[in-house]
């Protein structure tokens, strides 16, 4: 399907992985409400694990920061899976509201919120149910780690994402890593190929996360569609082989979508080398290219 464009530009900043507590780092969210303070947001994208073990005053903590964002542009924020408390409602036994009962009292009540500002529709998902069945795997250090989504939280997402004017930017948000973490190896969601899958068929522009506490900024084509994948890296201590902290920023105008990585270095987050870019002419299934043939020249993606 061909899509629209607004003609105006869109700028949105993505954090993710506080993790307030133990593992808190003050001069990098310094620095990250420096840069939200300082810029132009149309929106402020908070992609999960606010708190480190669900407690009070890790929340509370959260809260302030979650307020001084808001003040600066509409902040859309989903959970991540150290924000879930897992162990209330253990593998589906007991009241599975009581998983997330202080993350609703303190961060927001609406676990899938949706954000709609001129140009911009972002829609949020839970892939954090704590030791929900559609989350299990097979090996045991996943079952409080790995995420997932279920069809029916696709499926509204999808309605959801559908109901956009047509000239947004239409951005997706789930805490956990859609793609591979180049250091960690590791996938963020069980059933990962077919989640990748149905996210595509949803044609958005961006899919926001976090979680594998590695920056990613890629091109993700899969049959039914592609979008740029924003994986930003935690500001907390808990970065990958050593580096640095950072955060994602996503600019687009009517032509196309950039995802940058900002470095965290000297105090301050700067424009970084990683980024990725994706034409806004066409989207879904349209967008994709035809298979190689040997006889015609090769595809270029816009
Ligand atoms: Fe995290
Ligand atoms: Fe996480």
């Amino acid at each position: 399907m061909s899509a629209p464009v607004a003609s105006s530009g869109v700028r949105l900043l993505h954090l993710s992985d506080l993790h307030c507590g133990r593992p808190f780092v003050g001069a990098h969210v310094d620095a990250a409400l420096a840069l939200a303070e300082r810029g132009r947001w149309d929106a402020i994208i908070l992609s999960g694990d606010v708190s480190q073990r669900a407690r009070v005053a890790e929340f509370t903590a959260a809260r302030a920061i979650l307020d001084r964002l808001g003040a600066v542009a509409p902040l859309l924020v989903v959970p991540g899976n150290h924000d879930a408390a897992w162990w209330r409602a253990p593998f589906g036994l007991g009241d599975p509201a009581r998983v997330h009962e202080r993350y609703r009292a303190f961060i927001t009540p609406d676990l899938e919120p949706v954000l709609r500002v001129p140009g911009v529709t972002v829609v949020g998902m839970n892939s954090a149910g704590g030791t929900a069945p559609h989350t299990l795997t097979w090996y045991p250090r996943d079952w409080r780690v790995k995420g997932g989504v279920t069809a029916a939280q696709l499926a509204v997402a999808r309605a959801r994402l559908a109901a956009a004017p047509p000239g947004d930017l239409r951005v997706l948000v789930l805490h956990h890593n859609v793609v591979r973490g180049r250091l960690s190896r590791r996938w963020g969601l069980a059933r990962p190929e077919a989640t990748l899958d149905a996210l595509a068929a949803m044609a958005p522009d961006v899919v926001c996360g976090g979680h594998d506490h590695e920056e990613r900024t890629e091109l993700v084509v899969r049959p039914a569609g592609r979008f740029l994948v924003s994986c930003a890296n935690t500001l907390s201590s808990r970065m990958r082989g050593r580096r640095p902290s950072s955060c994602n920023v996503i600019e687009a105008d009517a032509g196309t979508v950039t995802v940058r990585a900002w470095v965290y270095n000297g105090g301050a987050f700067h424009p970084g080398p990683q980024a990725a870019t994706l034409s806004r002419a066409l989207r879904g299934a349209d967008a994709v290219p035809a298979p190689l043939n040997p006889c015609a020249p090769a595809p270029i993606l816009g």
